[in-house]
């Protein structure tokens, strides 16, 4: 059954075919990386301006890559939220239109639940009981799932996002936009020399990055960063600092659920130290999908939408977009 996905919550315009959740046909994504770089950060309107230009663009060449005509298509996912409402607002509209000229279901979907099944994508089915950590740019959730659609939120982060946090470290860093993988290049191969703080919470999934930040704009702001080598131990050291949060956290929390498996997704699981981190500390199996199927896309949108589908979960028309939706 092939599905396909349609992602405009943020900055990626993002298309994509998936068959039965699992097999990518196709995966397309243009970026505004570029657009909002000059800005230093992602201009809302702006965003939704670009994903005008760019959707049926984007729409045909994942057709085109998956060689599927219309008829082939069996259902159309798309993200309803959370998100930039201008940006979720242009996805969702095209995906009606496609739904109401081919007679398709439509099937709204949860970002952050998207992020998730993208461990679903190209590989075995990830076990449940399960224990999921999302870190995107605007959300660290560590959330169970039983099920398919069955989720209980267990943590969330108190203030800054891991993401958020790394773009907001970039910049006091002058590491430039985004900030994620601008810190892990200039971190590369440096020792995290500086002693930054880390925020356990103890006693709760929760999360906080705000101290962290705080710290190292201290650092920056009281010592000498004029030597490119300095702020290279110091990218490495909040980088570790971040790490080390969500790897423990994450792993203490899977020994007390007893679950089978831990889920990475979104953005920062991207971040190769987070991974090689939990690979190493981890007595769980750690599943992490690869870099490309960590940051936005519309394949996990299309994996998510077939188990929705499955379990006939579908929306009517009328199907609004929901800025702040959470995922329980
Ligand atoms: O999941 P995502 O693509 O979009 C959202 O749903 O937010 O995540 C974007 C976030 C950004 O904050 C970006 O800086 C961060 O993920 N990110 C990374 C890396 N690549 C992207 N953070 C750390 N290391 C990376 N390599
Ligand atoms: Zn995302």
């Amino acid at each position: 059954m092939k599905i396909l996905g349609i992602e405009t919550s943020c900055d990626e315009t993002a298309a994509a075919v998936v068959i039965d959740g699992n097999r990518i046909l196709s995966n397309v994504v243009a970026s505004q990386v570029d657009i909002h770089s000059r800005y230093g950060g992602i201009v809302p309107e702006v965003a939704s301006r670009q994903h005008l230009i760019t959707i049926l663009p984007v729409l045909d060449g994942a057709m085109a890559e998956a060689k599927a005509s219309w008829t082939d298509i069996a259902a159309v996912a798309v993200t309803i939220g959370p998100g930039l409402a201008g940006s979720l607002l242009v996805g969702v509209n095209v995906a009606k239109a496609i739904a109401l000229a081919f007679s398709l279901p439509l099937i709204g979907v949860n970002h952050l639940e998207a992020h998730i099944y993208a461990n679903w994508l190209g590989r075995d089915k990830p076990e449940f009981p399960c224990l999921c950590l999302i870190v995107s740019g605007g959300h660290s959730d560590l959330v169970l799932m039983t099920g398919h659609g069955q989720f209980e939120k267990l943590g969330r982060t108190r203030d800054d996002a891991a993401g958020e946090a790394f773009d907001k470290a970039a910049r006091i860093l002058n590491l430039g936009y985004p900030g994620g993988p601008a810190i892990e290049k200039a971190a590369a191969d440096n020792t995290p020399s500086f002693a930054l703080p880390r925020a356990w919470l103890r006693g709760t999934d929760d999360f906080s990055f705000s101290g962290l930040k705080t710290a190292l704009l201290h650092l920056v702001r009281d010592g000498d960063f004029s030597d490119p080598a300095r702020v290279a131990e110091a990218a490495a050291s909040f980088q570790q600092a971040v790490v080390d949060v969500l790897t423990t956290k994450t792993i203490q929390a899977a020994e007390r659920l007893g679950v089978r498996q831990i889920l990475l997704c979104g953005g920062v699981a991207s971040n190769n130290t987070l991974r090689d981190c939990f690979q190493n500390k981890s007595s769980f199996p750690v599943l992490i999908p690869p870099p490309n199927l960590c940051t936005d896309n519309a394949a996990m949108l299309a994996a998510c939408g077939y188990y929705h589908l499955q379990r006939g979960k579908v929306d009517g028309g009328d199907v609004d977009v929901i800025p702040s939706l959470s995922l329980s």
